[in-house]
């Protein structure tokens, strides 16, 4: 019996030696120290034995166990180190290759040329105020100096969400909005927003567009103002070296009413398809607040004077960035957005 049990350790020791993988150290626990095992066996039957043999038998079976047991504890560690090398191994990360680039937003270009508009008129000391897009029909028009009769309302083709209320076709009825809310104050204010038109969709004209309306309020305002202010503008976002003109206008809002000018962009003012041969293109609207409007804010235009513009923003981003079609503002297409 004892050489049994010395042959069945030699035996075990020599297949846990040509082990090499969890699984094959699981399937030798079982075979020899499991409930089955032969060892286990010859443990249960000692009391079988002839008594005089069992001391000698049961001590070396014991120690066969433990000495099994322990080589078991060995093996298993020395195999969970190996499979972890193994592993490891197989999945080394290289941190010398390129990482993968992560794709970052950018702003709109619409918004990058508002910020730069904004930048511009607050180191003339404007604010910025925001002003609703969804309008009533009284703000957007009549209290413009355009009465429902008003011949200049078909300036404006206009979204309308019932009789009276409608998208703003212009950023002007934050004028009066700006003025109820501050008057008597003197005011110094830029209104940035996106305004509707219902016109034909064309490489010039969107249904949405946005625009800077500006307004200076106070008692001593003059056309001068009004020339300064935007004389600096032009030259900030357009160059120094630009021309500057005002040219008659109308708008029912503003007397006298002007048009701003800079000498063309692309020809230096030769003329060319962009400025459509004149040397010129048009950049805003403006004029000195008409009186009536003055009133309607709240101010006594004996007293008060103002001037206000407005200017399109994707019209001068075109001219600025030679961009030949509008729709390419909003349709959102990737190659065209990301170029800004
Ligand atoms: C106005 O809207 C006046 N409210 C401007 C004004 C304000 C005059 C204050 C006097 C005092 P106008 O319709 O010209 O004016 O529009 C002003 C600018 O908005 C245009 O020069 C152009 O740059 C832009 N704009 C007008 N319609 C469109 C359109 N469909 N698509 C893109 N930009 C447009």
């Amino acid at each position: 019996m004892l050489e049994r049990i010395r042959r069945l350790k030699g035996d075990a020791l020599r297949d846990l030696e040509a082990l090499d993988s969890s699984e094959a150290l699981e399937r030798w626990r079982i075979k020899y120290l499991g409930k089955k095992s032969e060892l286990n066996l010859i443990l249960r039957g000692i009391s079988e034995l002839p008594p005089e043999e069992r001391p000698a038998v049961g001590q070396e079976a014991n120690r066969a166990k433990m000495d099994l047991k322990a080589a078991y504890e060995v093996k298993a560690e020395a195999l969970k180190r190996e499979e972890l090398e193994r592993a490891l191994q197989e999945e080394r990360i290289d941190v010398t290759l390129p990482g993968r680039p992560v794709p970052l937003g950018r702003l709109h270009l619409s918004t990058q040329t508002l910020r730069e508009i904004y930048r511009i008129f607050a180191e003339m000391g404007f604010q910025i105020v925001e002003t609703p897009e969804v309008e009533t029909d009284f703000y957007n028009f009549e209290l413009l100096n355009m009465p429902p009769d008003h011949p200049a309302r078909d300036m404006w083709d206009t979204f309308y969400i019932d009789e009276q209320i409608l998208l703003r076709s212009h950023t002007s009825p934050g004028q009066i909005r700006v003025m109820r809310r501050y008057c008597p104050e003197p005011i110094r204010v830029i209104l940035p927003g996106k305004c509707y038109r219902y016109e034909q969709v064309t490489a010039r004209s969107e249904f949405m567009f946005h625009q800077v309306e500006g307004l200076a309020v106070g008692k001593h305002v003059t056309m001068a103002d009004l020339k300064g202010v935007l004389i600096e503008f032009c030259h900030q976002m357009f160059g120094k070296e630009r021309k500057v003109r005002f040219r008659c206008s109308y708008f029912p809002f503003t007397e006298p009413s002007v048009e701003v000018d800079i000498d063309c962009i692309l020809c230096g003012g030769r003329g060319c398809r962009v400025c459509k041969y004149t040397g010129w293109l048009e950049i805003m609207g403006a004029g000195m607040v008409h009186p009536q409007v003055l009133r309607n804010g709240g101010y006594d235009p004996q007293i008060f004077s103002g001037f206000a513009f407005g200017m399109g923003v994707e019209r001068p981003a075109m001219l600025k960035y030679r961009i030949e079609d509008i729709r390419y503002f909003f349709s959102n297409d990737l190659r065209f957005l990301e170029q800004f």
